[in-house]
């Protein structure tokens, strides 16, 4: 695990730089994107590399981590819209080769799928994580099994707590979501991880000292032969 502590805005400058060296030596590579807070400062450098001239998306595969059940793309706190709204609508991507996973009739079966598309696509190249407060990645909740391919999970009440900003109340919140497994997030090639505020200091103190631990599903991520882990200085202070 390779770590750099340094401001949010620092942070996402650099990692910008390792997607800028991936796109320009690998113009087709498959990206694993994230929603949330935390990337959203990443994606404003990557949409302004772009308007420099610096990297193109053109030729870019992306998977998304996950996506809450019951919300269309159309719904604004859906992950397809973020990341329509965030990232696709201001670089050129093709949109048809962006894929978030659907939220709506969805089974484990056919969530099972999308590892499928992501291995024939090639597997992932760079997969980008965020953290939740208890520890999780995509929505991979304590308690996951390490071994799971992309499925359907109920959400605790912590990331539903969490997540309700975004929603008018917390019974607004989808109590479900699809979400790539575990198995799938380690496959990536490289990762990173990014966490920003104090919030996150207890789950990456765990999940970066701690052992490896069902119960702090980020601590795997001390098994990956290429992870790095971006923090301010906040989400450092318990390390
Ligand atoms: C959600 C997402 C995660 C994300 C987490 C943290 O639960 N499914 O992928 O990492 O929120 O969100 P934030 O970056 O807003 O703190």
């Amino acid at each position: 695990m390779k770590i750099i502590i340094n401001s949010k805005e620092n942070c996402a400058k650099i990692a910008a730089r390792e997607y800028a060296a991936l796109l320009t030596g690998k113009p087709n590579a498959v990206l694993g994107l994230a929603t949330g807070s935390t990337p959203e400062e990443l994606y404003k450098e990557l949409i302004a590399m772009y308007n420099a001239g610096e990297i193109s998306f053109k030729q870019v595969t992306s998977y998304n981590l996950d996506e809450y059940v019951g919300l269309t793309g159309e719904h604004p706190q859906s992950y397809r819209y973020f990341m329509d709204d965030k990232l696709f609508n201001h670089v050129d991507i093709n949109k048809d080769n962006t894929h978030v996973p659907c939220g709506i009739d969805m089974t484990n079966e056919k969530a099972a799928q999308y590892d499928k598309e992501i291995e024939a696509a090639g597997g992932i190249d760079l997969q980008l994580l965020g953290v939740g407060n208890n520890g999780h990645i995509a929505f991979n909740e304590p308690g996951t099994a390490l071994d799971g391919v992309t499925h359907v999970v109920e959400l605790t009440q912590s990331t539903l707590e969490a997540n309700k900003r975004f929603f008018d109340s917390i019974d607004d919140v989808p109590t479900h979501a699809v979400c790539m497994g575990i198995k799938t997030i380690m496959n990536a090639r490289k990762i990173i991880l990014m966490a920003y505020g104090k919030n996150k200091a207890e789950a990456m103190a765990k999940a970066i000292k701690g052992k490896i631990d069902l119960d702090v599903p980020a601590s795997i991520l001390q098994l990956h032969p290429d992870c790095t882990i971006y923090m301010d200085a906040e989400a450092a202070s318990a390390l």
